[in-house]
């Protein structure tokens, strides 16, 4: 019913490194020209954990957007937005509090979990026990069809679908529901109808997926058929109502392979991080300084690339030839490892020059990024909008 929309957003945690571009910036970009795209700067939900460090919200939000326009996120392509600049979020969210019970936000993994990592931090707030119902509002407001996220946020993605539910089971039904969902069928036509009221009963009778399924292909290709009709017609597929709010799909992306520079997962709390925009000069210090194979003493000394370190950026930076040289030639001492670390690092230099150029037409001018900002604030906020007329007419708000 909905066309494909693919939402994402990231907390500004300050300058993105390597990890973050290959476990998630380089799928945002692919993801870029292939749907229609919201990435959006998570700041609210960095206020859940830091409420008490707000100083450091604003430059890092501004640093995390030009990582994003370096890394290749194109504002020509994707519709770029902080989210405190979209007020209607918070909206959302306290009315979806109105049905969120609370055991399903207890039950949610991350508030344990997080709690108890970070214990320094007092997190036994209302805020942050509303995390993934904030998250929820992000999504939800947007319709959003498909979430690319790490695996630590699908059951965010699963509270979401489960709030999308209860909402729709609540505020969707319309007086007259029935009757008007059996007119719209009468629309279809005698053949089309036949076949939707068949696949409908398979699906409520039997709980036939394939059959539901075929309906809401069906229903998709019908192009004479008004837009409440076919929601109507969605609805009543399924059960009851209408469908007020989309259950998204989680895309997971793989978990990064990026390493750190000390074969740890690569990670700022680990201190082991190469910047998304490091200068030239550090990355060459930083590789060169990386430790290898501990038993690679000498030069004179053969080592094993699957204890060292750097061989992990090989299998992310190098092809099958120079793998194989590198391989060979530590396991033989025919190489040294400063002769080992150089294609890394003219690989990383590589994929950096373009990001260096990209980020310094922004760093020379702030306006060009606060004016992609406030460009892609506008469009979102006129998308939720539109979600959000529905639900305030839904919960009975729509008087004037
Ligand atoms: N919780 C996400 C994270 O920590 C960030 C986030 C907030 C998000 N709202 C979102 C991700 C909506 C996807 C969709 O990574
Ligand atoms: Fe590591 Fe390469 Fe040195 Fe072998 S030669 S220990 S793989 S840096």
């Amino acid at each position: 019913m909905f066309a494909d929309r693919v939402l994402s957003g990231m907390r500004p945690t300050g300058g993105l490194h390597l990890g973050h571009y290959h476990g998630v910036l380089k799928n945002w970009v692919e993801l870029q020209h292939q749907f229609e795209c919201l990435f959006f700067v998570a700041d609210w939900h960095a206020l859940t954990t830091h409420y008490d460090t707000p100083e450091v919200i604003e430059q890092h939000v501004w640093d995390m957007v030009v990582d994003w326009l370096a890394a290749g996120v194109d504002p020509a392509q994707a519709t770029l937005f902080i989210q405190s600049k979209v007020p209607a979020h918070a909206e959302l969210h306290l009315l979806l509090s109105m049905i969120t019970p609370l055991g399903w936000l207890e039950r949610v993994p991350s508030y344990k979990d997080q709690q108890e990592k970070l214990s320094e931090r007092e997190l036994s707030t209302y805020g942050f026990l509303g995390y993934p119902l904030l998250q929820s509002a992000d999504i939800l407001i947007y319709r959003a069809t498909r979430v690319p996220v790490g695996e630590d946020q699908a059951p965010h993605i699963e509270f979401t679908r489960e709030i999308a539910r209860r909402f729709n089971h609540i505020y969707g039904k319309e007086t007259g529901f029935r009757e008007k969902a059996e007119m719209a069928i009468k629309k279809l036509g005698s053949k089309k109808s036949r076949v939707y009221r068949e696949l409908r009963n398979r699906y409520q009778e039997h709980g036939d997926q394939q059959a539901l399924a075929a309906a809401k292909s069906l229903l998709d290709e019908q192009q004479n058929l008004s837009l409440g009709d076919q929601e109507r017609l969605f609805g009543y597929l399924e059960g009851g109502g209408k469908m007020i709010l989309s259950e998204p799909e989680v895309m997971l992306s793989l978990a990064s392979k990026m390493p750190g520079l000390d074969g740890q997962k690569m990670s700022k709390s680990y201190n082991n991080t190469i910047s998304l925009r490091e200068d030239e000069a550090d990355v060459i210090k930083k590789i060169r300084t990386m430790p290898t194979d501990p038993a690679r003493v000498r030069r004179s000394d053969p080592g094993d690339p699957a204890k060292c370190p750097l061989w992990q950026f090989h299998l992310v930076y190098s092809n099958e030839e120079t793998r194989e040289w590198a391989h060979i030639g530590c396991t033989t001492a025919g190489i040294g490892c400063l002769d080992c670390k150089q294609p890394v690092i003219d690989a990383i230099l590589a994929e950096q020059k373009p990001m260096h150029e990209r980020a310094r037409m922004y760093e020379e001018d702030p306006t060009l990024v606060r004016n992609i900002i406030a460009d892609g604030c506008e469009r979102a906020d006129e998308l939720a909008q539109e979600t959000m007329r529905d639900v305030r007419e839904a919960m009975g708000l729509d008087y004037s």
